[in-house]
């Protein structure tokens, strides 16, 4: 039985962070003498939009399997704080979640995709959502830099029929990577979820290297990172490798691409026609 989460997760997404400013703005106004009625309103209209979003999506969306189901809560529960800190670090955010999982599910059905590609694997959720929409004889392989956590998501693969289809990398990815293309492996589709500053070098190795099969695609997460790209405020080091990463592929003439406003951002590429 799992224990109850430890902490309500944080938002990690622009909408989420906008509901939360607006949610603090509200606070502030409260007991405020003079405000005009219609500022009230507007701000209420503004706090069920960006609030109501990502509910009403998760509401309307095809549900998760019992499995991805199961194996959210077991991320939700772990004492992540309780690592070692000079391990990688990790915490429960990191966990893509049902619409993005459903997302990526359908992008696999759909496209066809046999074999795929993870790159950031973390407890398996975006893993297991791809690969319950694999053939029976497709296969995912996962790169995942931290031993534990990788540990952890074969457990939870274990538990499902689509786990078997998945295989684990343990490593750095590029590591992974190149040892995979000197094996001659191909990908129909790629999703790369890592570290963000090596997120450039991975569509480099992935588009230079043979890895990614003729007409494949590469989906990338955290593309918006928290709005940091266009935001005034100074950006983190994520924020400054994303917005690297994205001019990167905006000024690359050998791909086309799509940055999809999905929870954290998640930009299409694939090499132009
Ligand atoms: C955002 S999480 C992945 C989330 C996962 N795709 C999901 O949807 O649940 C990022 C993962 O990338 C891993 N990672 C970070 N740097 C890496 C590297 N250089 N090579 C491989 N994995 C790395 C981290 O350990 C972490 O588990």
């Amino acid at each position: 039985m799992n224990a109850p989460p430890r902490q309500t997760p944080r938002p990690v997404t622009p909408v989420g962070l906008i509901a939360q400013a607006l949610d603090r703005v509200a606070d502030g106004l409260d007991g405020v003498a003079g405000v005009p009625d219609g500022v009230r309103d507007e701000l209420r209209r503004a706090r069920e939009l960006a609030g109501g979003l990502d509910p009403y999506l998760e509401d309307v969306t095809t549900p998760e399997s019992a499995a991805l189901a199961a194996l959210a809560a077991d991320t939700r529960a772990h004492d992540w704080s309780a690592r070692d800190p000079d391990a990688v670090f990790l915490e429960q955010e990191m966990l893509s979640g049902h619409v993005e999982g459903q997302a990526l599910k359908m992008l696999v059905g759909a496209t066809g995709a046999r074999r795929v590609l993870e790159i950031g694997l973390f407890t398996g959720y975006s893993a297991l959502a791809m690969a319950e929409a694999l053939p029976a004889d497709g296969r995912l392989v996962a790169c995942e830099l931290d031993r534990e956590v990788a540990e952890r998501a074969l457990r939870s693969f274990a538990a499902s029929p689509a786990g078997g289809r998945i295989t684990v990398e343990v490593g750095p990815a590029q590591r992974s990577l190149a040892a995979l293309a000197a094996a001659g492996e191909t990908f129909d589709l790629v999703f790369v979820d890592a570290d963000k500053a090596g997120y450039a070098g991975y569509v480099a190795t992935l588009l230079e290297d043979g890895l990614l099969a003729p007409g494949g695609l590469i989906c990338v997460d955290n593309t918006l990172m928290q709005g940091e790209p266009w935001r005034t405020d100074e950006p983190g080091a994520n924020g400054r490798a994303i917005a690297d990463f994205n001019a990167t592929v905006a000024a690359d003439p050998r791909v086309e691409q799509v940055v999809v406003p999905l929870r954290d951002g998640l930009t299409l590429i694939r090499r132009a026609a």
